[in-house]
């Protein structure tokens, strides 16, 4: 889908320059909490942007060194600094690049990771609500050791390293900090990213509302391409409110579609063709289950696998639209995948996500490919889920991965262990909701392997399958911590498991937090 201009609010519109870090996104999600609107650009696009049409500029960390930075990222961002009159806020690499850039010094060997108190020396209006030391949190290998002249060292670490900067002298507010303000250990971040809008002067426009207005009128200019309108359905809370929207503007004319791919939650198939017929989206079902299996049998790398299955679904997508004889195609990408299917490769590629990625450019030629969210987060979404009047059925499913179970199976994929894994999910979801804690977690599910443990049943030894419960709370998946739950509804779920799946000998517990860890086993 092509708007008639990029999403913009005069005012109030913040561009995130991306050298790469893993919390860019946090970045933007926390400043459009703010009420601001954010536009994620790598670096090495950056050139080719008009730049006055932002009114602030937040450079982001990197998985980087500056001190192996390219002479053309150095040159871009030493143009930002030059040539727009922009208030400009520099975090963690930003930071280290901003300060080098003006003639600072920065050196390697100071590393700081986790949680690290810094001391505010001096008042300034980035600090406002701040006490006198405050914990946050760091993660870089590098730091400023000479600050740029004309600049103001604001903020110390403990390990007496500089941790935020105000660079004076040019024509608009420069702040770096070395702390990453955007992630919730770092308790007064929000604060930080609050006063910098409020020093900036933005303006504080961004809603759901304002979108939803925008992207119905977006949609209007391609009601003149003739015939069906299809749209994938999964069920999620992004396609069904996708679909929801394209309704209201092509009306009849919709034809919701759903694959079943055979790699859906127990029963998920039948529950959810019946809700979306509740919300008048009946959609069109293809059983593609032995298309998907038959190829994925066997395969033990995942990124094989969505590659698989993206390859497929783009198969069966197009056969349907050649013979609906349909143009428009209508699909629930969100903003992340957008920023991270640019291809650009400045941040390091830890998962492919299939719904982008399986779209291939000729298909995109082929057909006119309309992706009314594209520019909002998941909780963005649910606030527009809200407004359009959604069930809640809808707003509050977990978040289930395109590639289903097959991502959560992991070595060797085979029919036996998905089947294995559908069944314990099945059960850890039902006694979360037995004990109402599953409107509390983010996702909750089951991970089979190939290792096996050696078990009693029945009197008899047997070598069994080991079941992974994995349950995460989460705001954004950006980040996750695994729930602290109760002993006996771990005691339970593991019971249940091992009663109920025969080839089941040992339940175990995923506790570790992403990062360092990803939600997904592969
Ligand atoms: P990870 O495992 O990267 O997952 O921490 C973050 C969030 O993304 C979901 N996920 C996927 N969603 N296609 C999707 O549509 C995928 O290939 C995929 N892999 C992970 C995951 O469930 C979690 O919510």
């Amino acid at each position: 889908m092509t708007w008639s201009e990029e999403f913009h609010i005069p005012g109030g519109t913040v561009l995130i320059v991306d050298f790469g870090g893993q919390y860019t996104h946090l970045i933007s999600r926390r400043l459009r909490m703010l009420g601001v609107l954010t536009v994620i650009v790598p670096y090495n696009r950056v050139s080719q942007l008009d730049v006055s049409r932002y009114d602030a500029i937040v450079l982001s960390g990197s998985h980087r060194s500056v001190l192996e930075s390219s002479r053309d990222l150095e040159d871009a961002v030493a143009r930002l600094l030059r040539d727009q009159r922009k208030p400009i806020l520099g975090i963690c690499f930003g930071h280290q690049l901003v300060s080098k850039i003006l003639g600072g010094v920065v050196k390697s060997g100071c590393s700081e990771y986790g949680r690290v108190r810094v001391r505010i020396l001096t008042s300034d209006p980035l600090f406002v609500g701040w006490s006198g030391e405050e914990y946050t949190w760091m993660s870089h290998g590098d730091c400023v050791v000479e600050p740029p002249k004309d600049s103001v060292v604001l903020a110390v670490s403990e390990n007496n390293y500089i941790a935020a900067l105000r660079i004076k002298a040019l024509n608009a507010p420069i702040y770096t900090v070395q702390f990453h303000p955007e992630v919730a250990h770092t308790p007064k971040g929000l604060r930080l990213l609050d006063n910098f809008i409020g020093i900036a002067r933005l303006k504080r426009a961004w809603t759901s509302d304002l979108y939803y207005a925008r992207v119905l009128s977006e949609l209007e200019k391609y009601r003149n391409i003739e015939g069906p309108v299809v749209a994938a359905v999964s069920g999620g809370v992004d396609s069904t409110v996708s679909a929801f929207i394209a309704k209201r503007v092509f009306r009849d004319r919709l034809l919701p579609l759903f694959v079943d791919h055979g790699l859906f939650r127990m029963g998920e198939p039948e529950e959810v063709v019946e809700m979306l017929k509740s919300i008048g989206l009946e959609p069109v079902v293809v059983n593609a289950q032995d298309r998907f299996l038959s190829k994925l049998e066997g395969v033990r790398d995942c990124e094989e696998r969505r590659r698989i299955i993206g390859e497929e679904f783009t198969r069966v997508f197009d056969e349907f639209m050649e013979e609906s004889k349909a143009k428009l195609f209508v699909q629930g990408t969100t903003y992340p995948d957008i920023v991270e299917s640019g291809g650009t490769g400045v941040s390091d590629r830890i998962k492919s996500h299939h719904n982008v990625a399986g779209l291939p450019s000729w298909f995109r030629e082929k057909y006119v490919v309309l992706e009314p969210l594209k520019y909002l987060y998941k909780d963005e979404v649910r606030e527009i889920a809200k407004i359009i009047g959604l069930p809640e059925y809808f707003i509050y499913r977990h978040p289930f991965p395109g590639p289903g179970l097959a991502v959560r199976v992991v070595g060797e994929f085979n029919r036996r262990k998905l089947e294995i894994c559908r069944k314990a999910s099945a059960i850890v979801e039902s006694i979360l909701k037995k004990h109402g804690l599953y409107r509390q977690v983010w996702q909750a599910f089951a991970v089979v392997g190939d290792d096996m443990w050696v078990g009693v049943k029945g009197d008899a030894r047997r070598q069994g399958y080991i079941v992974t419960v994995r349950v995460v709370e989460s705001v954004d998946a950006m980040t996750a911590d695994y729930m602290k739950l109760p002993y006996d509804v771990l005691d339970e779920i593991a019971r249940e498991i091992t009663r109920s799946i025969d080839d089941v000998t040992m339940v175990t517990y995923a506790v570790t937090t992403k990062p360092p860890s990803t939600i997904e086993p592969c």
